[in-house]
């Protein structure tokens, strides 16, 4: 098992298939092909997802949420979660079965397999399930348009895994379809890093950092579209460093500050962060700009000098204490959260009351904890001392129950504060609003404001999955960039 402690924060699994509402963005052909994309995994992969779709939907291919009626389906794959391909694999049996069944109506199905299950497993999945037409790595979803027309043609399956020297990023459409006020846009991509538990290094390359001009480009745009918040996605975002407009070199701080500038930004985050990368200037841009969000995922896997050691994670428990404090010395009101392994090689009773201690002292509005398992091929998976389930099982349960805790309190301490909410849409029943704070807890609340406004609220309730909100006596709801459209009636 491997969980998150909660469910109000949302943190760096969000799943779902990133692609826009039914229908075609503006000056594109007409939709006369069904896409659907289903999509595991981090952020990163929900944004690789949405931007499939872009490629895509000038070749007349629109969303669909139905297999039977899509003419192409993308299993865009995440190797991170224990058994992924074995998911993977059930997915492509039942997708087996529609595709003959539309064959026998005289209809094609295009199959493909994404991400990066794809990159590790490539020509595996073709021999296992011959059906797929198309698999390709997270290097390659520039060229989905050439090998969806090679696929369409050819008889046995398209595959593209190598590492091209080329950017993919050159080969993206400049055209994004519309995102709403919330939207995602890699900036970084890759790791070099090694934890000796992961498979990043191995299935999407080394650390790539895209040109500022082109991210700032993509930024305007974003707003121009309607994007309010924006949260900057990396696998090391925070190791950014790329060209700049000035022929120098920036990192992730200076492009913050440069992309606070853009109109119609209220917010900016970044996901996901290794400690390692939190330079003095990035520290100090959380006290300095505004619009940066009081909240940072900050990974640490575990609270054991030695076990961080065996990690290969280059960095000991001291050095998390300090960027803790230093942060919140920069931001009082920032909210940390992390990511912890239980049970890696190597982990005694001692290593996993580090971690204990560490939660402690540090505290949490959130986290993901997760039981070690073994990735084939990383250093961790040929080490022998290994830790019993129940052992890790245990220390699993003890170390969730603290976070939970720990989130708790957060959310009930935020409760009586008056805050900013982004308002996103409509909440679940009839005359609500639901939006999200600036510690990306879902918020809901009973009146009406326009989609994209960010409106001063005050907390009245943590409740299990979300807080509740009312609007403030003198109904504050006239931001001027906020949507057209209300989102309560
Ligand atoms: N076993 C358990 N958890 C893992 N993670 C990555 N690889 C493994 C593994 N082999 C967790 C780490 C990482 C998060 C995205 O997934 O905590 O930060
Ligand atoms: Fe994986 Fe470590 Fe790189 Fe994060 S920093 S992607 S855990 S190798």
């Amino acid at each position: 098992m491997s969980s998150s402690t909660g469910p109000i924060l949302a943190g760096p699994g969000l799943a779902g298939s990133g692609i826009p509402a039914e229908g075609t963005a503006p000056g594109q052909p007409k939709a006369t092909r069904k896409l659907l994309i289903r999509t595991w995994g981090c952020q990163m992969n929900v944004y690789d997802s949405g931007r499939m779709a872009d490629i895509l939907a000038p070749l007349g291919y629109a969303p669909t949420e139905r297999p039977e009626e899509a003419d192409m389906v993308i299993l865009n794959t995440c190797h991170i979660r224990e058994k992924a391909s074995e998911k993977v694999f059930s997915d492509l049996g039942r997708l087996r079965e529609t595709k003959k069944e539309r064959a026998a109506e005289g209809r094609q199905t295009i199959i493909a397999v994404a991400g990066c299950v794809a990159q590790a497993e490539g020509a595996e999945i073709t021999t296992r399930a011959p059906w797929v037409d198309i698999v390709l790595g997270p290097q390659t979803y520039h060229r989905l348009p050439e090998m969806v027309a090679r696929a369409s043609r050819a008889a046995g399956a398209v595959i593209e895994t190598d590492f091209p020297a080329e950017d993919k990023f050159d080969h993206l459409p400049e055209v994004r379809a519309p995102q709403g006020p919330v939207a995602f846009l890699t900036i970084q991509e890759g790791c070099d890093k090694f934890c000796s538990f992961c498979v990043v290094p191995y299935t999407r390359g080394a650390e790539f950092s895209r040109p500022a001009a082109a991210i700032i480009a993509e930024a305007r745009q974003l707003a121009s579209n309607g994007a309010r918040e924006i949260a900057l996605l990396g696998q090391n975002v925070n190791a950014w460093a790329g060209d700049s407009p000035d022929g120098k070199n920036w990192r992730l701080a200076r492009l913050l500050r440069e992309l606070a500038e853009i109109p119609g930004v209220a917010r900016l985050r970044y996901t996901t962060s290794h400690p390692r990368d939190m330079d003095d200037d990035l520290i100090a841009a959380h006290g300095e700009i505004p619009s940066l969000m009081p909240y940072l995922h900050l990974p640490v896997q575990s609270g054991s000098d030695k076990v961080l050691v065996a990690m290969n994670r280059g960095h000991k428990a001291d050095l998390y204490f300090r960027l803790a404090d230093r942060l919140r010395e920069a931001r009082p009101d920032l909210a940390l959260t992390s990511d912890f392994i239980v049970g890696h090689p190597g982990e005694t009773p001692a290593d996993f009351d580090a971690t204990m201690k560490l939660v402690e002292r540090v505290g949490f509005a959130g986290a993901y904890s997760f039981k070690y398992s073994a990735r084939p091929g990383t250093p961790a998976a040929s080490q022998p001392f290994t830790v019993a389930e129940t052992d890790k099982d245990s220390r699993l349960q003890t170390l969730q129950a603290l976070l939970r805790q720990q989130q708790d309190d957060f959310n009930r301490a935020c409760v009586g504060r008056v805050v900013d909410v982004l308002i996103t849409g409509t909440g679940r029943h009839p005359g609500q609003v639901a939006g999200r704070s600036p510690w990306l807890q879902p918020v809901h609340a009973s009146g009406a404001a326009p989609v994209g406004a960010v409106v001063p609220m005050k907390l009245q309730a943590a409740n299990p999955n979300s807080l509740s909100a009312t609007f403030l006596p003198e109904n504050p709801t006239s931001d001027p960039l906020a949507h057209e459209e209300s989102a309560a009636a």
